[in-house]
């Protein structure tokens, strides 16, 4: 339990808000929760809003709007790919279906290797470098981008890039 194991921290998330505000302290906690359990499971969002005053679904609502949180569990990394429709409108979609196909996994699926886990994730703020993906993991997120329109982005420099990740 989140308050057990880091009652300082959490104490300290909440100090930063007043008492009538404690649900300010949502994002913090999840993220603190996040780093402790790798995800944030129906049990982790309860004992987040427990912590904060907030109800489960209130917390799933947050969790659930952030492409930075995950309610469930992932391989090393999280490769998301832009699929919003500016980016489908310059070929994203057809971009992670080779991408997909190459590493042998559905949406959400991890690799074999449990290297990667393939996600969508909205719009990232880079459109005119479409496709683009980033990348979390434990050092914290990557993003991947075309140099420009004219020389998007390819399959086979996402797997360059995938590949020079494994193993570290
Ligand atoms: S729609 Fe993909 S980055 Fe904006």
């Amino acid at each position: 339990m989140l308050k057990e194991k880091y009652q300082a921290e959490v104490d300290a998330i909440l100090a930063r808000y007043p008492a009538e505000w404690k649900r300010s302290a949502v994002m913090p906690l999840l993220y603190l929760a996040q780093k402790e359990y790798g995800y944030l499971s129906a049990e982790a969002m309860a004992e987040v809003g427990a912590l904060c005053g907030l109800a489960a679904t209130d917390v799933a609502g947050v969790v659930g709007f952030y492409s930075l949180y995950h309610d469930h569990p992932a391989g090393k990394r999280r490769v998301q790919i832009c699929t919003d429709l500016p980016c489908a409108l310059r070929g994203a979609e057809a971009f992670a279906a080779e991408l997909l196909a190459k590493l042998g996994v559905q949406w959400e699926g991890t690799t074999a290797d449990g290297e990667f886990t393939v996600e969508h994730v909205m719009c990232v703020g880079a459109c005119d470098k479409a496709p683009v993906f980033q990348i979390q993991d434990g050092s914290g997120i990557h993003f991947y981008e075309s140099q420009s329109a004219q020389e998007p982005l390819t399959v086979a420099q996402a797997l360059d890039i995938l590949n020079g990740l494994k193993g570290k």
